[in-house]
């Protein structure tokens, strides 16, 4: 049996844990300076929260059409230990991730599928979903860029605002 090759965590601040491509990360301070008052933060399109968590919002609706997306966001809101555990089970490695990526990410255990969703995220290339028309996620090793594991304090921060935001739904 391969000894699982120990993960970078990565301990920054803030408690987004996905990579996606698309995502606003890079223009939130400048979102942040015109978000207008709000009682409920809706977000349709959520991919990985990178705004929703930036405003930390008391009341929200989070929803996309990807349903391995949903089933992870809700996995991490009320298992985050759980899934940080079970990400530090996999090998850290480009073998590793075609390995997790052979297997597929469906599973009926949601701290399963949580973990294999955030390993392949963290693993591919440049954050990208892709499903090939058999349903199998076919994005390849992204190289010098992969590898970077949620710390459990990230995960723990990032199920906390979950829980505060409250409503994570299918499809908007
Ligand atoms: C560019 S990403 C969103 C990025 C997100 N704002 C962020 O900062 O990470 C677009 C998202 O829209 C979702 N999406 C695409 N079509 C959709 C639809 N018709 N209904 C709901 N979600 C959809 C995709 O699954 C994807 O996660």
């Amino acid at each position: 049996m391969v000894d699982p090759v120990q993960p970078k965590i990565n301990n920054d601040i803030s408690p987004k844990f996905l990579r996606w491509a698309g995502s606003k990360t890079r223009v939130i301070p400048t979102f942040m300076e015109v978000v207008p008052t709000f009682n409920t933060y809706h977000e349709p399109f959520c991919g990985s929260c990178a705004l929703f968590f930036s405003l930390a919002p008391q009341s929200a609706t989070l929803s996309d059409a990807n349903p391995a997306l949903i089933r992870t966001l809700k996995a991490v809101r009320d298992h985050p230990d759980a899934v940080y555990e079970r990400l530090l089970c996999f090998e850290w490695s480009e073998a590793g991730y075609y390995r997790i990526r052979d297997q597929g990410i469906e599973d009926d255990d949601e701290v399963n599928l949580a973990a294999k969703f955030i390993f392949l995220n963290a693993n591919c290339f440049n954050g990208i979903f892709r499903l090939n028309k058999a349903g199998k996620f076919n994005v390849p090793y992204g190289g010098h860029r992969a590898g970077r594991c949620p710390s459990l304090e990230r995960l723990t921060e990032a199920s906390r605002l979950l829980k505060n935001g409250g409503d994570i739904a299918g499809r908007f």
